[in-house]
């Protein structure tokens, strides 16, 4: 020990507890209040616009992140100091025209594109390998080439009979619960089903019969857990990765630990299973891939490992998501479900004529879904910003370092005046050449992301949905029931919508 260190803790060692406590704790103030000044004034990102107290310390945004509000804290932050905020020490959210060229483009001469902020990225080492929502920028290319087989315009034509088994099974429980007079929850109908769907594409089987017994499957509701705990993750991280150890080693409820591993063990049971069967003639995800990859280039069962729950909760909650947002959003605009319900109707013959092709001609339908991802996108917020790497970059005009974090939420974007005419107003008009809406800032309308990292399941989620909404309309009268007229409203946000359920009436179109 030297001999500076023995002389400054010397008059320590004679100290009480509670004077060695009131040093540490002083000193941990101090170097918080240093920390704190630092980052207001001399930090890279000073100069940004946003609140100081957002500038000081990651506590404020984790807050709204831990409550489920902050899709509603960036818009009211980006309402108030414009199209660039800083958000977080380290932590910026843009929302300018030229943006998503910029943050998620490809960035050719620049660097390449930024990759997903490794400090949110939870249980990187489970497998061994990185999930797609984990790897850097050359992991991340290497699974998407791998993947991409099975989300061609070949594949989906081929899994478009499994689509639609489940979406029919679903509208045939619906039409035995309208047929005993209930009221159903038809949110979770959509969930079932696009579960079920992704469920047999990724493990090549009806893993989770959800549609089939009316109820969750344990492994569903493990997996929907986890977006909320990532936020809590993510918050408790933000605030230091010390804290979130801590948590981990020692406060994770042993309940929590307990689900945790069963869901881990049967993750890998089904990918196990899936993978020793290869190619075989069920249109499911590895087929595609087992099928197309060139020697040596076949996706890893580590890389199945980690990509499987990823691939099953970000091709479902989703879809459900939209399907049931404008449904709810045609239901408090009578006007705009008489469209839809007349342009539908008139279209098909029978329900059996409504397909994945035959959906694409309804515009109507279509610009209601658009509308409808435009004011509660399912993906509101990016909630794995990019990291800055070296060199940083330039957004709107301001120089952001590596080492900074920057993301685009779409529920700023889509719900901001300064791109869209009456932005907080359901008017599926606006995408079908409506002059009044001719200035709407089209480009920034990104639901599915944009850049290599972008949605990779687009083709097949826009099928579902159009899919699931032409059946339920063709076939039903729905109702909205009183307990769901606010339905929307205060909806919270942990990654995915916590959506209550939205009770329907639905009464059986005659003929249908
Ligand atoms: C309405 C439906 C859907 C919406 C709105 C949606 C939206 C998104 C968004 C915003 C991202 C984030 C991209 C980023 O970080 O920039 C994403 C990623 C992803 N989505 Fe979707 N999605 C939908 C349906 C699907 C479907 C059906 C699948 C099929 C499995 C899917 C699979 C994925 C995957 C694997 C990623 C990660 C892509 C990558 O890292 O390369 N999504 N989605």
């Amino acid at each position: 020990m030297s001999t500076e260190f023995t002389q400054f803790i010397g008059p320590l060692r004679n100290s009480s507890l509670t004077e060695l406590l009131t040093f540490a704790f002083s000193l941990l103030l101090a170097l918080g209040i240093t920390k704190a000044i630092y980052n207001v004034f001399l930090h890279p990102l000073a100069p940004l616009p946003g609140p100081k107290l957002y500038a000081m310390s990651p506590i404020p945004i984790s807050l709204s992140r831990a409550q489920g509000w902050v899709p509603y804290k960036f818009a009211e932050l980006h309402e108030k100091y414009g199209p660039i905020v800083r958000v977080g020490p380290d932590e910026v959210s843009c929302a300018g025209p030229s943006d998503f060229k910029e943050v998620y483009g490809p960035r050719y001469g620049k660097g390449g594109p930024l990759t997903r902020d490794p400090r949110n990225a939870m249980s990187k080492d489970t497998f061994g390998v990185p999930s797609m929502f984990q790897a850097d920028v050359q992991e991340h290319a290497k699974v998407r080439r791998q993947l991409n087989p099975a989300f061609s315009e070949k594949a989906s034509r081929e899994q478009e009979p499994l689509v639609m088994r489940y979406i029919d099974s679903m509208i045939e429980k619906l039409g035995d619960a309208s047929a005993r007079g209930e009221s159903v929850d038809v949110e979770k109908y959509t969930m079932w089903a696009t579960f079920d769907i992704q469920g047999d594409l990724v493990f090549g089987e009806d893993v989770f019969k959800c549609i089939e017994k009316e109820q969750w499957h344990p492994w569903i509701r493990i997996s929907m857990t986890y977006f909320t705990s990532g936020v809590y993750m993510h918050a408790l991280n933000d605030i230091s990765p010390w804290a979130l150890w801590i948590w981990q080693k020692f406060f994770t409820p042993k309940s929590i630990a307990d689900a945790q591993s069963y869901h881990l063990r049967t993750t890998l049971e089904l990918v196990d299973k899936r993978m020793a069967a290869g190619k075989t003639d069920h249109p499911d995800y590895m087929s595609f891939i087992a099928s197309e990859s060139k020697a040596g280039e076949m996706l890893t069962k580590e890389q199945m490992y980690a990509n499987a729950q990823m691939l099953v909760t970000a091709g479902s909650e989703t879809v459900a998501t939209a399907s049931a947002t404008t449904l709810f959003l045609l239901l408090k605009n009578p006007d705009a479900m008489e469209r839809a319900k007349q342009e539908i109707r008139s279209a098909f013959a029978s329900a059996q004529d409504i397909t994945a092709t035959a959906v694409t001609q309804l515009p109507y339908l279509l610009a209601a879904i658009d509308e409808s991802m435009r004011i509660w996108p399912p993906v509101a917020t990016s909630f794995n910003p990019r990291a800055v790497t070296s060199g940083g970059c330039t957004v709107d005009g301001y120089f952001i370092p590596e080492g900074a974090c920057i993301g685009i939420h779409n529920h700023v974007v889509g719900r901001s005046e300064e791109y869209f005419r009456n932005a907080k107003k359901f008017v599926p008009e606006r995408w079908l050449g409506d002059e009044r809406y001719v200035s709407d800032a089209r480009e920034l309308f990104q639901p599915f992301s944009s850049g290599p990292l972008n949605c990779i399941g687009l083709t097949m989620g826009r099928m579902e949905t159009r899919v699931i909404l032409a059946k339920l309309i063709y076939n039903f009268d729905v109702e909205l029931m009183p307990e769901s007229d606010n339905w929307l409203t205060n909806q919270k946000n942990y990654i995915a919508w916590h959506k209550p359920p939205l009770i329907v009436k639905l009464s059986p179109v005659r003929g249908a």
